[in-house]
């Protein structure tokens, strides 16, 4: 039996995935308390917040997704069969490709809808599509649909950790939460 210390991820990829983390809170919390989207509303108020903290969310994705592929990751906890490695990197590649999709999706149908995103007023960002596009419509009421879906696969990962903690009493956990190895 090997009782060396399972490799954790390092600190910045731990600030990386709490602080998405976070972000999804405050993104979903936003998203459920704008008022409802009709004909003719305007960005303004929570909803301008929301299209721009998205937009944040997806930078910070991206310099994640960068940091993760040009940095040395752990390798997955040995201890693990692999079934469960494999359904890991499924998830968790599943995730990266969820937010980004709901970034390019929210701005796609908020430029169907001839709205202009910003990063919190600072800069004014392209329209990916034309005011009043079939795709603008499409891929705005798929980011609905993706909403749920994220929930479902979000959940399904929290799941798969706290499972690890409770019935599995791995290091799987551990590994993304901070000052695990400067116990005593
Ligand atoms: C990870 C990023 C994002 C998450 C988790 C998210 C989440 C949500 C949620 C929960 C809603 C409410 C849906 C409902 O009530 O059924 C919503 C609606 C919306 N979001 Fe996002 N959003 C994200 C990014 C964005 C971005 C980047 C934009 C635009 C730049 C955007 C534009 C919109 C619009 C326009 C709506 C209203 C949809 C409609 O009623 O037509 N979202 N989003
Ligand atoms: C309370 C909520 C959460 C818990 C307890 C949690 C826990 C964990 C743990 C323990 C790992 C390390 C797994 C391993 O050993 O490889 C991990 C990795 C990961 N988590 Fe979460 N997580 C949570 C929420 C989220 C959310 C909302 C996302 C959505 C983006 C996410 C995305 C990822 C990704 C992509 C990885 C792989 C490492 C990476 O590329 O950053 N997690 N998470």
């Amino acid at each position: 039996m090997d009782y060396s210390p399972t490799p954790e991820y390092g600190g910045a990829m731990k600030g990386f995935h709490w602080l998405v983390v976070a972000m999804l809170v405050v993104q979903y919390a936003l998203g459920w308390t704008m008022p409802e989207i009709r004909r003719g509303t305007q960005p303004e108020g929570l909803v301008n917040l929301h299209l721009s903290f998205g937009v944040a969310i997806g930078a910070v994705m991206l310099l994640r997704l960068v940091w993760r592929v040009a940095t040395p990751q752990p390798a997955p906890d040995r201890h693990l069969p692999a079934w469960q490695r494999r359904a890991a990197a499924a998830v968790h590649g599943l995730l990266y490709l969820l937010v980004l999709a709901l970034v390019l999706t929210g701005w796609i149908g908020a430029s169907g809808r001839g709205w202009t995103v910003t990063l919190f007023g600072a800069v004014d960002l392209p329209a990916l599509v034309a005011q009043g596009s079939s795709v603008g419509h499409t891929l705005g009421e798929l980011h609905e649909g993706l909403v749920t879906v994220l929930l479902l696969v979000v959940g399904l990962h929290v799941v798969a950790a706290l499972a690890h903690v409770v019935l599995g009493r791995d290091d799987v956990l551990r590994r993304m939460l901070p000052h695990w190895g400067r116990k005593a």
